[in-house]
């Protein structure tokens, strides 16, 4: 098990970097901007592959590095369902696994810090994000923050798991650098309330200043997009009226990027292939299936994802591999279930 606990002291931001083993795939949360060039470094060193980055919640005292993370490596990016940034390659919900090689999560909805907060759960571990703290709880007065919400994630959620859980959070300003659920219900000054309406009284009266970076980051972490307008420009997308006019063509196929727990929930396009999209460098490749279907079978290739991120990626990789017709479903299933698109289940 490779487990790295990385700092930013400028936003007191703690990163995590999750591997099951050397040379293995590697899971990074809340990864700040101004360190990337750090994280890919040590990515090097330990012989990494980063597939996965995760941000617990939209940010307001810090740039997000989820977007050149993915630029840089094509990582996929990953967020809570509510969370109101533009597009991140996949959202998770309460009660999903957030998974990698050798390495899985449980996935538990925190709401309280914003409305977008979760808190991921290791075995021994949680990584809090700012619900949570070290003697502390992340404030509640803003970006649809809920005192109430949080009461709840915290005593019916967190505190719930067992005593001995170690707590990870997302951030520290005193040097703390980990504790556990039991310490915090102890002696954690915060939860030393007696109900909701005394732990929202509590933080109501606290009258913290807005951080400093919060009119920057916050607008910035609500953008950290692909430009998708790019791929389209080169003709290399298509719009769901365009992909539906598609199905059941004997000359196309639909290859399904996402991972087998996105396409139970969401539903499949009818005839596709599954393909996920971490595996994609080998099924391109010479005498991979994906090369075999468009090559030797003649067939155009149509990537989807859940809101093409991955499939735009996927696409310019295909297209790099010589599989020249290939496209995509411009913003991936959710566009197509809201053009009316059929999906199987
Ligand atoms: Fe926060």
């Amino acid at each position: 098990m490779i487990f790295r606990q990385l700092f930013d002291s400028a936003s007191g931001t703690y990163t995590y970097l999750l591997a099951s083993r050397r040379g293995g795939e590697a899971l990074i949360i809340d990864p700040v901007l101004e360190k990337v060039d750090r994280y890919l470094q040590l990515i090097h060193e330990l012989d990494l592959k980063l597939v996965k980055a995760v941000d617990t919640h939209l940010h307001a005292d810090h740039i997000t590095g989820l977007g050149a993370l993915r630029d840089r490596t094509h990582c996929i990016t990953v967020m809570g369902e509510q969370s109101k940034a533009d597009v991140v390659s996949m959202r998770l919900a309460e009660g999903d696994k957030l998974a990698i090689e050798g390495v899985s999560l449980d996935v538990l909805y925190t709401p309280g810090h914003t409305d977008d907060s979760y808190s991921y759960v290791m075995r021994d571990r949680v990584f809090s994000g700012d619900t949570l703290l070290i003697r502390g709880t992340g404030r509640t007065d803003f970006q649809n923050g809920d005192s109430r919400a949080q009461y709840n994630s915290i005593f019916n959620k967190l505190l719930k798991l067992p005593q001995e859980t170690m707590l990870f959070p997302a951030h520290d300003y005193k040097g703390e650098t980990v504790s556990t659920i039991g310490e915090e219900k102890a002696f954690n000054p915060r939860l030393q309330v007696k109900s909701a309406d005394e732990y929202a009284a509590l933080m109501n009266s606290l009258n913290l200043p807005n951080p400093k970076m919060m009119d920057v980051a916050v607008p910035a972490n609500m953008k950290v997009g692909l430009a998708q307008d790019e791929i389209a420009r080169r003709g290399w997308a298509l719009n769901a009226a365009d992909a539906l006019a598609l199905v059941g063509r004997p000359d196309v196929t639909f290859i399904d990027l996402r991972e087998d727990t996105e396409r139970e929930k969401h539903g499949v396009i009818p005839g596709s292939v599954h393909a996920p999209y971490a595996g994609l460098p080998a099924e391109i490749a010479p005498g991979g299936k994906l090369q075999e279907l468009a090559a030797s079978i003649g067939k155009r290739l149509v990537f989807y994802c859940a809101f093409g991120e991955r499939s735009a990626m996927a696409v310019q990789e295909a297209q790099h591999a010589r599989i020249d017709r290939s496209c995509h479903l411009q913003g991936g299933i959710d566009a197509w279930k809201k053009a009316g698109g059929p999906l199987l289940r």
